[in-house]
């Protein structure tokens, strides 16, 4: 028979127990978010390494123009207290005071959580973009971009296309493009040549770049009679199945065609095709391995993703 203050002590035991072995929480915010990837990419990283810790999606309002698109109960603005709305600074702060240990970051929040973070990584600071936030014991946000190491990571390590003193040509001058810059110029291509629509916007990313390595820039026209190794689409033109004005002749021999879009073949990667390049990929690899450096930020281990990108493939 068990003693009444044996089962208080049992009881109080198994309260300090629980907060000793309390499973450790992350999330996804975004706006959409239903349709993310990265519980899935997460749960299978937890499993193969053995980490006790969940991960979840966050469902956040979208601020367009001072107002708010979304009201997470439905409602109009006149009808919701702000509070009710929970836009994006408001989700991360309830995370956070619940224990939660670290976010991912997708659209449209990137911009706000490179606001929000107290303390930033080198390569966040110059993406002017977040897509990692780790919360410190010390109290701080720490925010990360991880975009750009999950991309060369791709590159180099999956496709086995080693960057350094290739001839690089990226298209788009946006988030994108800004997001994936400073690691591409750390593996030393011989040139990184910045391609956009709107010029000026290339050539203001080719002045904020240059100290970190060998970068031009222009719009399509300038490409004719020129040639690169890797090619890579950072523009936002699959989402409306468009083809940056490229012209032909753009591939050099074995070069490699890479859009950051997965999910379907885009108008790029079937123009890369018809110019006769071998070496075509989507941007799924890049989605694990951007994770994969997320999980290593948060965990201190880095998983494996050759089988994780395989299952996400099947
Ligand atoms: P993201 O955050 O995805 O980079 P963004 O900041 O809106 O989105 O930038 C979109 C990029 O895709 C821009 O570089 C845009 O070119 P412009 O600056 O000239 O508008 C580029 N883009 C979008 N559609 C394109 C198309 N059909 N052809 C070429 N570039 C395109």
């Amino acid at each position: 028979m068990i003693r009444k203050s044996g089962g208080r002590c049992f009881i109080i035991f198994h309260l300090f127990s629980h907060e000793f072995v309390m499973t450790d929480r992350y999330a996804v915010i975004g706006n959409p978010i239903a349709h993310s990837k990265s519980p899935l990419i997460h749960a299978a990283f937890a499993r193969q390494s053995g980490q006790d810790m969940e991960y979840s999606t966050i469902l956040a309002a979208r601020r367009l123009d001072g107002t708010w698109a979304v009201g997470t109960n439905g409602q109009s603005l006149e009808e919701t207290p702000i509070i009710a709305l929970q836009g994006f600074e408001a989700k991360v702060e309830e995370f956070r005071a619940a224990g939660g240990k670290g976010l991912n970051v997708t659209v449209p929040f990137k911009v706000e959580a490179w606001q929000l973070a107290s303390r930033l990584t080198e390569r966040a600071r110059l993406a002017q973009a977040v897509n990692t936030l780790k919360f410190e014991a010390d109290g701080a946000i720490l925010g990360d971009n991880t975009d750009g190491a999950g991309l060369v990571r791709d590159i180099t390590d999956n496709l086995g296309c080693p960057v350094q003193g290739k001839r690089i040509l990226l298209m788009g001058a946006g988030g994108a493009a800004r997001g994936v810059l400073l690691p591409l110029l750390e593996q030393q291509p011989a040139a990184l040549f910045i391609v956009n629509r709107t010029a000026a916007k290339a050539h203001e990313l080719q002045n904020q770049f240059s100290a970190y390595g060998r970068v031009e820039s222009g719009g399509y026209q300038v490409l004719a009679e020129r040639q690169f190794d890797v090619v890579i689409n950072a523009t936002s033109s699959g989402l409306s199945d468009e083809l940056p004005p490229l012209p032909p002749g753009v591939f050099a021999a074995g070069a490699l065609a890479y859009d950051m879009m997965y999910g379907r073949e885009t108008p790029f990667m079937a123009f890369a095709r018809q110019q006769g390049v071998s070496g075509v990929a989507d941007g799924l690899g890049m989605l694990v391995e951007q994770a994969a450096e997320a999980f290593l930020l948060w965990r201190g281990v880095r998983p494996e993703t050759a089988p994780v990108i395989a299952q996400m493939r099947a």
